[in-house]
């Protein structure tokens, strides 16, 4: 059976059963601010079930008409960079195709587990003794799924078969708040096929779970498993590069790699890769130092380094661009954009070529003086200097390395990125006057972070302009993903103070207003008027922010030690996402920033 017609065997089965087909969502999550790429196929299902949307009155994002199915089918384009150490297995990928079914009110988990059974054992034909289960057996918040396990049985599933899960039968959510619940994973010959999640929990800000008012159906199946495992039964030497969704491009990359287990292992990361470039390429992203555009970046630097390695022409992944738009343009008529993307690739791959070839020569010097000297690790500064001068990104040094025997001290070159951005952007205020961090690569969450921390600057002075200038600081929060803002107010904002605060930060992001920084005492910041929280806290010598309007008034003066964008143009464009009671005196506001 081909992987075409497992997708439509698919469709069809579940059509019968009261489904409606939904076409694939974006790669880029269309309602999802908080996460980069389209990971799962129930992203574009959040609003529906948290209730905030009726499947059968309110619009569809991108269908523009109501679903009008309480039961949905999708076959998801889906981007991962999770496992992408782990590309070049049996089973994993950073581009891939889900297959879900999906309710909102329409069955839950007797139905469901029922159609995942007769879709793989009657319809598909599949031998059962083929297949295990697992469900959840419950943690200190969660009890355990009973009813899955007792549905499991009434199938007449051998209870051998049914195995007890913790962490990884417990799915969602997507980003830091969401659907999540417990759920059944199907493995045929030990692989993890099928996940079927019932949301039954909302996580919430405050980290808790709160029972779902409309329970929920969330499943998904990785198309390439499926072919796998139908293709090749019972056969552990075939991996998902050995099935139809890869063999042409596998047969392609074989003309100019040797068949070694080296050989195997490009292919197989080469085919992976330049699938996500192709579909991520399509999606209008362009390589570049942040989000979404590094990972792209990654991705394409990682090939070129397999060219420069086989001595291969640029010309074979045009080849390569060619035969995934033919396999995949009749699902997928988006990335049909072969000319365009090539340009990109190209311009990409002639922007690496030269720092490339001098940083192999650099790393290929260290290696030679590491093993007369008996070494075996390379040290963070020096995977630091490889990534900060000849652009390398963290994985293609692991990969080299890891081709040499030798290992790359991680958390040490974490610390040397965080490191040198404080002493780069030290070094060039001083110098040029607030140009810091020109040519320093830095991995998109901590870039977020970075405009997230200048944001609650800006935030804080918003309050203090528009609602009352006796507001403090009760404390904040940021992660790559969010900003969390605690703040002394004894009422809610109202939503027109929300609006007009949003307005003035942006307001100022837009203006580019240059952040500064003096050093000097705690207690002359303080006389400065500068704002100031944990006074206990504070060295001798403290940093104070500023950022001045374009009148050069003072906007807003904070004692912090950084770091910070060195242009509020820098952020982007400021979000307040919701406003929450701390208690009766303090507030909090949750934001995010999302690229201009
Ligand atoms: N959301 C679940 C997953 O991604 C099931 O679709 O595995």
């Amino acid at each position: 059976m081909t992987s075409q017609e497992l997708r439509q065997l698919f469709i069809t089965y579940f059509k019968k059963n009261g489904h409606r087909l939904i076409p694939s969502s974006s790669l880029i999550p269309e309602n999802d601010p908080s996460v980069l790429f389209t990971t799962a196929g129930m992203q574009q299902f959040k609003p529906y079930y948290l209730s905030l949307k009726d499947p059968f009155k309110d619009n569809h994002l991108s269908l523009g008409e109501p679903l009008k199915s309480r039961n949905i089918i999708t076959c998801q384009k889906c981007f991962r960079t999770t496992d992408i150490n782990e590309v070049g297995d049996r089973s994993h990928l950073t581009f891939f195709e889900m297959l879900g079914n999906f309710s909102f009110g329409g069955y839950f988990k007797k139905e469901a587990i029922q159609l995942m059974f007769d879709f793989l054992f009657k319809e598909l034909e599949i031998d059962e003794q083929r297949a295990s289960f697992t469900f959840f057996s419950g943690n200190n918040n969660i009890p355990s799924d009973e009813e899955s396990y007792q549905i499991l049985k009434s199938l007449s599933i051998p209870e051998e078969k049914i195995k007890q899960g913790k962490e990884d039968n417990f799915w969602g959510p997507t980003g830091m708040i969401g659907p999540c619940g417990p759920t059944v994973e199907v493995y045929v010959d030990g692989i993890e096929l099928w996940n079927l999640v019932f949301n039954e929990y909302y996580f919430n800000e405050k980290k808790e779970y709160q029972p779902l008012k409309q329970k929920g159906v969330d499943t998904g199946m990785g198309l390439e498993r499926l072919t796998l495992i139908t293709q090749f039964p019972q056969d552990e030497t075939k991996t998902i590069f050995d099935t139809d969704l890869f063999a042409p491009l596998m047969d392609y990359l074989f003309q100019f790699l040797p068949q070694d287990q080296e050989g195997l292992k490009t292919a197989r990361i080469f085919a992976d890769h330049i699938k996500s470039i192709v579909f991520l390429l399509s999606e209008g992203i362009l390589p570049s130092n942040t989000d979404r555009g590094y990972v792209v970046r990654r991705l394409i630097r990682r090939i070129a380094r397999f060219l420069e390695k086989y001595q291969l022409a640029k010309e074979m992944i045009f080849n390569l661009v060619d035969l995934v738009v033919a396999m995949y343009s009749l699902e997928y008529p988006e990335i049909d954009k072969k000319e365009e993307i090539k340009k990109v690739l190209l311009d990409e791959l002639l922007k690496f070529e030269k720092t490339l070839a001098r940083g192999l020569k650099i790393f290929e010097e260290l290696i030679e003086t590491k093993e007369k000297e008996n070494q075996k690790i390379i040290t963070g500064l020096e995977a630091f200097n490889l990534y900060q001068s000849y652009g390398f990104p963290l994985e293609l040094i692991k990969e080299m390395a890891q081709e040499k025997s030798f290992s790359v001290n991680e958390e040490d070159f974490q610390k040397e990125i965080t490191h040198h951005q404080e002493i780069s952007r030290a070094g060039k205020e001083k110098k040029f006057g607030g140009h810091g961090l020109k040519g320093l690569i830095t991995t998109p969450e901590q870039e977020k972070m970075v405009k997230l921390h200048t944001s609650a600057h800006l935030l804080l002075a918003a309050l203090k302009k528009i609602v009352d200038p006796d507001i403090q600081q009760k404390g904040s929060d940021i992660n790559s993903e969010r900003l969390r803002f605690d703040f002394s107010l004894d009422r809610k904002l109202t939503d027109k103070e929300i609006k007009e605060i949003e307005k003035l930060i942006n307001q100022k992001i837009q203006e580019g207003l240059e952040v500064n920084y003096y050093e000097t005492s705690y207690e002359d910041a303080i006389k400065r008027g500068a704002e100031g929280v944990f006074k206990e806290r504070y060295p001798e010598k403290v940093k104070v922010y500023v950022i001045k309007d374009k009148e050069g008034e003072i906007f807003s003066q904070e004692i912090c030690a950084g770091p910070h964008v060195k242009n509020t143009r820098e952020i982007g464009k400021f979000k307040i996402l919701k406003q929450e009671s701390v208690s009766s005196g303090v507030k909090r506001i949750k934001a995010v920033i999302e690229d201009n």
